[in-house]
C-alpha cells in the first residue's frame, strides 16, 4: 500500500517514505523555484558555445542562482562540490564541471537545482555546441519528446507506471536505450524525495497520482544500449557502449485537472535550437 500524507509546514522536510500532498504554499514556493531554474537555463542558452568550460559555465549557474535570492543545492550535497551537472556527449548524468573545454557537435545537458525559500526548482536541458550531427540532433529531439510525452501522463487518477510506459514505448520506438538506474523523484522542500519516478514500465502500476504531489521527470536515452556505468570519480556516468546520451528534466506538481509545469522556460526555450 502506498501510503500519502499531506504536509503542513512540520513535517513537509522529513524523508518518511511517504508521498507528499501540498497545498497551495507549497505550489506558490515552487513556482518561484521552478522559475528561477528556467530563467537560469534560458540564460545559459547564449553562453553555451565552443570553447567555453564546463566550469566557467558552473561558475555563472553558482552567480545566478545567488543573485536570484537561491542557493545550488547540489552545492555540498552528498560530498558534491559544484553548482549544476553537466554532462557531455556519452555522459549520462553528474557530469562534473572542470576546466575541460566544449567543442564543436558536442551535444550538452546542464542541470541546474535553485532551492529558493526552502523549495527546490530541477531542471536540464540539452544544449548544442557550434553544428551537431543529424544523428545526435534527433536524439536530442526524441528525448525532449519523451519527457513530454511523460507529463501528458502525469494527471490525476492515472497511475505512475504509465509515466515509464509512455517514455520506454516513445524512446524503443526508435531504437534508443531508456537508463534504468538513475530515475525522478518526489521534490520539494526535499531535493530527492518519494516517489521513484522510473523512466520505463508498465503502464496501470504503481501508485495512484493526486493532486499535491511535486515530482521531476527526467529522462536519460541512449543512442545504443541502455547500459551505464559510474567512472571512479564516483559521480559521472557513462554510457557502457559510448554512445550519446541525452537528458531533459522538469518539475511538475499534479493538479485537480491535470498538472503543472514549475520549470517550464517562460521565453519558450525548453528545447533547442534556442
Ligand atoms: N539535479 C540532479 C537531479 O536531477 C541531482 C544532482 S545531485 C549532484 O536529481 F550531486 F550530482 F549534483
Ligand atoms: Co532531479
Ligand atoms: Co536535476
Amino acid at each position: 500500500m502506498t501510503e500519502y500524507q499531506t504536509v503542513t509546514a512540520d513535517t513537509s522536510v522529513y524523508r518518511d517514505g511517504t508521498i507528499k500532498l501540498h497545498g497551495p504554499e507549497g505550489f506558490a514556493g515552487m513556482r518561484k523555484a521552478g522559475r528561477l531554474a528556467a530563467e537560469i537555463l534560458d540564460a545559459l542558452a547564449d553562453k553555451v558555445e565552443p570553447g567555453v568550460t564546463t566550469g566557467e559555465l558552473d561558475d555563472l549557474v553558482r552567480e545566478m542562482t545567488l543573485d536570484g535570492g537561491a542557493v545550488p543545492a547540489t552545492l555540498g550535497y552528498r560530498g558534491y562540490t559544484h553548482s549544476c551537472c553537466i554532462s557531455i556527449n556519452h555522459v549520462v548524468c553528474h557530469g562534473i564541471p572542470s576546466d575541460k573545454r566544449l567543442k564543436d557537435g558536442d551535444i550538452v545537458n546542464i542541470d541546474v537545482t535553485p532551492l529558493l525559500d526552502g523549495w527546490h526548482g530541477d531542471s536540464s536541458r540539452m544544449f548544442l555546441v557550434g553544428d551537431v550531427s543529424i544523428k545526435a540532433k534527433r536524439l536530442v529531439d526524441v528525448t525532449y519528446e519523451c519527457l513530454m510525452l511523460g507529463i501528458e501522463k502525469a494527471q490525476p487518477g492515472a497511475r505512475l507506471g504509465d509515466i515509464g510506459a509512455a517514455i520506454q514505448q516513445h524512446a524503443e520506438s526508435q531504437r534508443y536505450g531508456v537508463v534504468r538506474e538513475f530515475c525522478g523523484h518526489g521534490l520539494g522542500r526535499l531535493f530527492h524525495d518519494a516517489p521513484e519516478v522510473v523512466h520505463a514500465g508498465r503502464a496501470g502500476t504503481g501508485p495512484e497520482l493526486r493532486p499535491g504531489m511535486f515530482m521531476t521527470i527526467e529522462p536519460m536515452i541512449n543512442l545504443g544500449r541502455p547500459q551505464v556505468k559510474l567512472l571512479s570519480d564516483g559521480w559521472t556516468a557513462v554510457t557502457r557502449d559510448k554512445s550519446l546520451s541525452a537528458q531533459f528534466e522538469h518539475s511538475i506538481g499534479i493538479t485537480e485537472t491535470g498538472n503543472e509545469i514549475f520549470t517550464k522556460s517562460p521565453t519558450g526555450r525548453d528545447h533547442p535550437p534556442y
